[in-house]
């Protein structure tokens, strides 16, 4: 991944990285969350800092370590999770967004624990988060690169293309949670890697074997660093 002159690929460059779940509670007690454990978010944050780059990485709530040299910005809602990254993101040169946003939260957040009362269910009434992703995607300068993932359960290449253009993406890197070795807690990942093609409606599409998370980090970082060298980005 060296250069041949023996420098860094990432050398110089700021990399901002979003991991893991978000919340979003419902009363003091209670939130709405998804299975993300932060191990892909976290292993590209590892993997840009030993490519040279100086690294931020937003999380949400995960069981992981805080990796060293890397300066960890923790938050809890998909609205954090805004803010912090839309308050840097003009200082970022690549923007990696592995974090699996909540995409609706509780209209309401109760002061105190809901209680049963006796009664035989509840309605939850949900608004919609902000979209990180395509807000980087509006924003970012021609010097900017911008890396989204995407999970799918179906059609997996018709829908990451419909997110790498309306999301003005770089680069969408998609899996399908079914495929084997590709899960959340999995420490492996089967990708497709999508990038805009000639026109919108043909991406250039890269079907990655199976590989350790970590591997396919350091690949996709590679990629990206690449593509900006070539003027792709
Ligand atoms: N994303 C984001 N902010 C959100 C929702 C998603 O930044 N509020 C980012 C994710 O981090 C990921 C990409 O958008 O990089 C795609 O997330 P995904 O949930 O697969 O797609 P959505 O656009 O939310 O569409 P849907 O969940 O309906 O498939
Ligand atoms: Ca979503």
């Amino acid at each position: 991944a060296n250069r041949p002159d023996g420098e860094l690929p990432l050398k110089g460059l700021a990399v901002l990285v979003t991991a893991g779940p978000t919340q979003e509670p419902l009363d003091p007690v209670r939130f709405l969350t998804n299975h993300s454990t932060g191990k892909m978010g976290y292993a590209l944050a590892e993997q840009a800092r030993d490519l040279g780059a100086q690294v931020t990485l937003v999380s949400g709530p995960v069981a992981l370590d805080a990796p060293y040299g890397v300066d960890v910005v923790d938050v809890t809602t998909a609205r954090d999770m805004f803010d912090a990254v839309t308050n840097r993101f003009a200082d970022t040169d690549i923007t990696v967004m592995a974090a699996a946003v909540g995409d609706f939260r509780p209209v309401e957040q109760a002061r105190d624990k809901i209680k049963k009362n006796g009664r035989s269910g509840i309605e939850l009434e949900l608004t919609s988060n902000p979209d990180i992703l395509a807000w980087a995607g509006e924003h970012k300068r021609p010097d900017q690169t911008l890396c989204g993932f995407a999970m799918e359960t179906r059609d997996l290449e018709a829908n990451a293309a419909k997110k790498l253009n309306g999301k003005h993406c770089d680069m969408l890197v998609a899996n399908n949670l079914r495929t084997p070795g590709a899960g959340f807690a999995a420490d492996t990942n089967v990708v497709t890697v999508l990038t805009p093609g000639e026109t919108a409606d043909r991406p250039s599409i890269e079907r990655w074997s199976k590989m350790g998370k970590d591997a396919l980090a350091k690949r996709i970082l590679v990629k990206l660093a690449a593509m900006r060298a070539d003027g792709e980005r």
